[in-house]
Order: structure tokens, then sequence, then C-alpha cells
């Protein structure tokens, strides 16, 4: 038997340790992503005494900012998309580790300039040489950015650098092999955090909890059991200012390729070794290997896009794909796909796995749905008697749980019964709600933990799986063969049929 002590799942995925002082340096610092999320999860992990007092921030973009003006806008971005500054001396104190260096991704002499300050930095924070690069700019720029480091030697010491790259990893799976070479030229892999937030998000962390440390869910994870698997990740914003990003990525491989590829291989795979990053990532690349899109003859059964047109959100008007600005008029950019995915493996031989993944959707909601069969004889046959199949969901976003739908009886002399949920909420079992993605993310890199980042070939993987879906898509270009949902509406009709025709339904949530 294992003891409490023995098995790290019982005592949390991770102790809580600190790292070692050190300087992140973010590429395109003047971007959202460092002002929303990145700067405000250190202030965050700072005020915690998470990070050590020498933590130092250098922003690094092209814009001829001072180390003043990018304070200022920090510190806009922890009020309004943080915690807030809180105490007024802790800010001060914070702000004087926060630096910018303005620099061309492409200009050899903007990484010396950056090579020089980091080395006088080192000494004045006393940081110890140990920098993390992280890449949150264009996917276009990765190439030169990583070989830009390379050269001047930024990437040499296995331990004491790190780099951190943005999704997409890639565009399709040439691409993504490419870059990975491009990476492997220059450092090694423990060197390498290919960042997937949905990674940090505490719900899709938990799966492997659920699964692992509890005893009685495991035996029913298989097709003995299960009917189908359902996961959906739906937004309610459009593509909003990001069309320059947008148009060239898509539904696909700005969410599906990663985000939901990731939940389903956690959700798929079998119990690792281990807990260390090498068996968790062995366990989900198996999965992918074994993972194929259901009928790869008719891609219409497996496959379907999509593209939001004008419609309502909560009773107002908004514009159709087409109309947003920056989009261009014949766009063929989905901004909704759905798939099914089958793995040919003994634990899911013949169970579908569906996943679907849209802007402008009714709700903003995260949830795998573990479909159970139904009964084998149902003998409660009385009239108007009809039961559900049991549901296990676990919801990432919001209300962060898991919940089981299963019958009961209702009260009264008739045998007649109901549909109910038993219900685990974060919120209030753990009067917490969950913290920000990034927060853990940040943290695990400087730790040297990779277990919440995807490996190279895992990246691949998953571009392989997608592939023949892509290449059919992006062989047309033509509009009239992109299907249309109204912006504030499920999906289109022939995502329905995707799932109808095998007389299932997708979840209304
Ligand atoms: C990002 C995508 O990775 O994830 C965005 O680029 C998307 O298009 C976002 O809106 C969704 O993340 P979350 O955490 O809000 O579900």
């Amino acid at each position: 038997m294992v003891t409490l002590l023995e098995n790290p799942l019982r005592v949390g995925l991770r102790k809580e340790r600190v790292p070692e002082p050190q300087i992140l340096v973010i590429f395109g610092a003047s971007g959202d992503l460092t002002q929303r999320k990145l700067v405000p999860a250190i202030y965050q992990m700072k005020r915690d005494r998470r990070l050590p007092p020498e933590t130092t921030v250098v922003g690094v973009a092209r814009r001829p900012w001072s180390h003043d003006y990018f304070r200022e806008q920090m510190r806009e971005g922890i009020e309004e998309f943080g915690g807030g500054i809180g105490n007024e001396e802790f800010w001060q104190d914070f702000a004087q580790g926060l630096y910018y260096c303005p620099g061309d991704i492409d200009n050899p002499e903007s990484y010396e300039k950056l090579k020089a300050f980091l080395a006088e930095l080192d000494e004045e924070r006393r940081t110890r040489g140990n920098h993390i690069f992280y890449l949150s700019v264009s996917p276009n720029f990765f190439p030169e950015a990583i070989r830009q480091l390379g050269a001047a030697q930024m990437l040499v010491d296995p331990v004491k650098h790190r780099l951190v790259i943005e999704k997409p990893f890639g565009r399709d799976l040439s691409s993504a092999k490419a870059l990975n070479r491009v990476v492997q030229k220059v450092c090694q892999e423990q060197q390498v955090y290919r960042i997937d937030h949905y990674l940090g998000k505490e719900t899709v962390q938990n799966l492997m909890v659920f699964r692992f440390a509890n005893a009685i869910f495991e035996p029913l994870w298989n097709r003995q059991f299960v009917d189908h698997v359902q996961i959906t990740v739906a937004e309610t914003v459009g593509v909003e200012d990001r069309a320059g990003y947008y148009e060239s990525s898509g539904a696909l491989r700005d969410m599906l390729q990663n985000h939901l590829m990731q939940i389903f291989c956690l959700t798929a795979m079998e119990p690792p070794n281990s807990l260390d990053a090498d068996s968790i990532r062995t366990e989900k690349m198996k999965v992918l290997q074994a993972t194929r899109l259901a009928d790869l003859h008719n891609l219409d059964f497996s496959a379907i896009r999509g593209q939001y047109s004008a419609g309502w959100m909560k009773g107002k008007p908004v514009p159709g794909y087409h109309e947003e600005p920056g989009v261009a008029p014949n766009s063929t950019t989905p901004t909704f796909v759905a798939m099914k995915f089958m793995i040919d493996n003994w634990r899911w031989q013949g169970v579908p796995f569906y996943l679907r993944t849209g802007k402008r959707l009714p709700k903003k909601v995260s949830e795998i749905a573990i479909q159970f069969r139904e009964v084998p004889l149902l003998i409660f046959q009385s009239a108007a008697q009809q039961t559900t199949p049991n549901v296990l969901t676990m919801r990432v976003h919001p209300n962060e749980g898991i919940s089981l739908r299963f019958e009961a009886k209702m009260p009264g002399p008739d045998l007649r019964t109901r549909t109910v949920d038993m219900d685990f909420s974060y919120g209030s079992s753990f009067g917490v709600t969950s913290s920000d993605a990034y927060d853990r993310l940040l943290i695990d890199c400087m730790l040297g933990d990779q277990t919440l980042f995807t490996r190279s070939d895992e990246v691949e993987e998953a571009w392989r799986v997608v592939t023949p879906a892509l290449m059919e898509w992006e062989s047309s270009s033509d509009q009239d063969f992109v299907p249309k949902y109204e912006a504030g509406t499920w999906e289109p009709a022939e995502a329905e049929l995707l799932i109808n025709r095998d007389g299932r339904k997708w979840r209304r949530l």
C-alpha cells in the first residue's frame, strides 16, 4: 500500500517551493499579454512571497519606451486586470524591478545590448545569471528570435537559460517540425517551455487527481462503460481587435490543436508511472499517436468548420466575422470547429470523442462531459418514463467543479424518476476561486518543472492528427464552402449533423 507521504498525488501535484532569483525577459512586452496576464501574475506572486524579492522583469519591444513609461503601463495593467496595487510602498519596490529595453527582433545589435544589460542587472539585482526568455510576439517572429538568441549565446547554459514559447507552435505539421529544428539547434529540450495556458487551469490539472487519486472512476473510464465524450470550449467574444493574428490562425490553430487537444489527452491517457514531466508527457503522446479523425475518407463525417455571421448577443446586434475590422471580405478563416476523434487502443476502441470550440457562441463555457452508456435493460416501463444516461461533467469554466448526473426517484406514491446532479464546486469546497493559469505556469518554469508544458514530439503529433482537415480546408479558398452560424447561436447545422448522424446530440450548456 502507498502511504500518504509516499504518494505525491495525495499531497498535491507539487510541493510549494520558491524559485531562485531570476530575470524574466519578455519579448513583445508592449502587447496585451504582458500587461493583462504576465506582470499582474508576477506582482501577485511576489506579494504572496512565492517569488524571491530579487525577481526582475525586462520588457523588450520595438517602441521607444522608457523604464518609467513601462512601469506606468504595468501599473495600469495590475490595477485593471490583476488584483490591484494594494500597498503603495510594495508597488514602489516592485516597480524598481521592472525595466524596459527597446529592440528589434531581427537586429543582432539589439541582442548584444540586451545581453550587456542583463549582465548589469545580474550584478545589481543578484539574479545569478538565471534568465527566462518569454516569446510573446507574433508566431512568425519565433524562429528569428530563437536564432538571434542562439547567435548571441544567450541560451548556452542548459540550466540557467530557459525559453518560453507561446502558442500556436507552428501553423501545421511541417512548420512545427521546422520550428522544433530551429529550437533544437540553439538549446536542449530541457530548456524549452511550450506554453498552453489551459494546462495551468486548476480544473484541467484536477483531471489527473480526479482520475488517478480516486479508485472509483478509473474502472469505468473505458469503452465498456463510456458511450462517448464531449469536450466544449465556447466563447462569447468575437475576434475583437486581433484580426491581424486570427485571420491566419482561426479556431483550429488558435484553440483546437492546442487547448482542446491537451484536455483531450489528459482525459484519455493511461495512468503515468510517476508524476515527473516526462512520464506524463509520454502518456499524452501515446494517446495522440493512437488518435485519428473518425472518417478520413469522408471528412464531413469528422471535421466541420464554421464562421459567424451577424447576429445578436445579450440583446445587442453584433457584426459578422466579415464585417470585423481587419478581416478580408472573402476570408475563409474558421471561427468555429467541431471534430470527431477515434482512439485506436484497447481502452477507447469505438468510443468517439467530439470536440468543439467557437467564438460568438451563446455562452462562455468550457467543459469535459463523459457520457456513460444507457442501462442494459430499463425496468421502469411506466408511461412517460424516460431515463437519461449518466453524465460526469468537469467544468473548466465557469463555476469550476465536477458534477455527476444520475436518476433518482421522485418523492410520492408513484414510481417516477427524475435526473438530478451531485455537485462539487471549487469555490464552495475550498473557499477560493482558482488562481490564474499564468501564475502556475510562470512559477513552474522558474522552478524548472516542465510537466505542464508541451514536449516537441507531442506538439508535432497534435498537428499530425488535424492535418487532413487543414489540408482539405486550405485547398479551397471558396467562401461558399464555409458553413455559417449566426452570432449568438450554438453551431452551424453541419456540426449538428456531425453528431446527430451517430444518434447523439451536442450538450446544450
Ligand atoms: C487564447 C486564444 O489562447 O485563449 C484566444 O488565443 C481565446 O482566442 C483564449 O479567446 C481563451 O482563453 P480562456 O482562458 O479565456 O478560455
